[in-house]
């Protein structure tokens, strides 16, 4: 497994990198971001959405739990979700296994219920406007 290691300066460069990244992924790819309040996963989500050709805006998906983009992109919010059976009892573990990117905040909320492989990218806040970026 590859691994790569950026420090971004700024929201932007952080969608930028998101972008670039979403070049990577295949359909039906599962992708757990990691990293505490304000880490910059929703940034991150935005520039993947972009980078996969979705115009409509991401919004963080906090009061919905998850947000599907046509059914390409499906952004998860799990920060309010118990459990997996919670997540599974709502139906929100069926698009795991779709043809869309699934992009899941807080996943580690809903550990059981994850698919085995998935892919993670980890922001960690290094000062007010750095992040690091690991994937
Ligand atoms: N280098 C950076 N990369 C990303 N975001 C940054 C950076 N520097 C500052 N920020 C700011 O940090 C905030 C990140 O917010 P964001 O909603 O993406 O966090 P989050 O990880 O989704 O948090 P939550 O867990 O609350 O959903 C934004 O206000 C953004 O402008
Ligand atoms: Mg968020």
């Amino acid at each position: 497994m590859r691994m790569a290691v950026f420090i971004s300066r700024s929201a932007e460069e952080t969608s930028a990198l998101a972008t670039e990244y979403a070049k990577s992924l295949k359909p039906g790819d599962v992708v757990l971001l990691e990293g505490g309040m304000g880490a910059g996963k929703t940034v991150f989500a935005k520039g993947v959405a972009r980078g996969l050709g979705i115009e409509d805006e991401v919004l963080s998906p906090t009061y919905a739990y998850m947000n599907d983009y046509g059914g390409k992109l499906y952004h998860y919010d799990c920060y309010r979700l118990k459990n997996g059976a919670q997540a599974e009892a709502l139906g929100l573990t069926d698009y795991f296994y779709g043809g869309g990117v699934c992009l899941i905040e807080w996943a580690e909320n809903i550990a059981e219920v994850l698919p085995q492989n998935c892919k993670k990218v980890t922001l960690t806040k290094v000062s007010e406007g750095e992040r690091r970026i690991e994937y």
